[in-house]
């Protein structure tokens, strides 16, 4: 039995694997400029982030109906609970759907259906954060809020995402205010290629409880003092990171430097289809190359839970709390 874990950094159009993307081709009469699946896998090869980021949104165009979005959230889903999944705080990119004619209802429906079964398929208890492109105008993001809005019971909180350098955080302060004011959580990816100054951003301007990655905090001691002190939890995406070349390799990896100033790190995979690994994927992986104690891998199963949005539900938290101290390492 894997340790059990939440996973808060997960888009899932990131989820799409090759096979799934040839099939919902198919089934849509959507050409794409790959042979195959072979030839499809040997475009994985990113220099940065935007070179992964064209490859995920050329993707995307096989994605079209409701049930193509069920279909992708439930293989992802599955594949969670497979590596200890037992709960998931789920991006998705609605602007990125919009700009191809696939409307935001037809995308939060469809991801509805497969997470309205998912405690009673998988096990795993599930929210929709609901990310803006930061490459797009501010205007598109608060159009996008506003359109969003018919689906508001369905979406825990908005996150910021795509391409991070020259795009500050402080070019969505009104949105982050105007979703603030509808009762919404807030993230935003910060310091992942960008610097340690998005991440003051993101906490002082647009009032993020979490930071996606805040990878390079530690660049800046007095930022991890101050994340330190409010305990403000890092979704970290190891995998990721050296996908993407923000390490050169995972020995390198911050992460137990994190710990050790005591960051509240967590362990997430970001987009799995493309990265090498699901979220266990990700736990072993850092074990190996960074040498973690298993005490420290409770920490970030521990960590994982304590970040997770769910106020609403502190009993439940409780469980999967209890779940993880109970954890007996050995079988896997
Ligand atoms: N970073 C920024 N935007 C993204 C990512 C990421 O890792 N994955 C999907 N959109
Ligand atoms: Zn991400």
């Amino acid at each position: 039995m894997p340790l059990p874990k939440a996973e808060l950094h997960l888009h899932i159009e990131g989820t799409l694997e090759p096979e799934l993307a040839f099939a919902l081709a198919a089934r849509n009469g959507v050409e794409l400029p790959y042979a195959d699946t072979e030839e499809l896998r040997k475009a994985y090869q990113f220099s940065d982030l935007q070179s992964f980021l064209d490859l995920y949104y050329e993707l995307m165009a096989v994605l079209r109906t409701e049930q193509d979005f069920e279909e992708l959230a439930d293989a992802y889903l599955e594949r969670a609970a497979a590596q200890g999944v037992r709960h998931a705080e789920i991006f998705f990119d609605p602007q990125a759907h919009i700009a191809r004619g696939v409307g935001i209802g037809t995308v939060i429906q469809g991801l509805a259906r497969a997470l309205d079964r998912s405690e009673e398929r998988h096990g795993v208890s599930t929210q929709l954060i609901m990310c803006f492109l930061r490459d797009q105008s501010s205007e598109s993001a608060m159009e996008t809020l506003e359109a969003a809005k018919p689906y508001l019971n369905r979406i825990v909180g908005v996150g910021l995402d795509s391409a991070e350098v020259g795009h500050p955080p402080v070019k969505f302060r009104e949105v982050y205010e105007a979703a603030a004011a509808l009762g919404l959580r807030r993230v935003a990816h910060a310091g992942e290629e960008g610097p340690p100054a998005y991440i003051w951003e993101a906490l002082d301007v647009l009032g993020v409880e979490r930071v996606d990655h805040g990878l390079r905090a530690m660049e800046d001691p007095e930022l991890v003092e101050r994340l330190v002190r409010e305990r403000v939890p890092l979704t970290l995406c190891p995998l990721s990171n050296v996908r993407l070349r923000a390490v050169d390799v995972l020995e390198q990896h911050p992460l137990a430097r994190m710990l050790a100033a005591g960051l509240l790190c967590t362990v997430n995979s970001d987009d799995p289809a493309y990265f090498g690994g699901y979220v266990g994927d990700n736990f072993h992986a850092v074990r190996d190359a960074l040498g973690l104690e298993l005490e420290q891998m409770r920490t970030l199963a521990r960590n994982s839970f304590e970040a997770a949005f769910l106020e609403h539900d502190e009993e439940r938290r409780g469980r999967y709390l209890a779940e993880v101290e109970a954890y007996e390492f050995g079988a896997g």
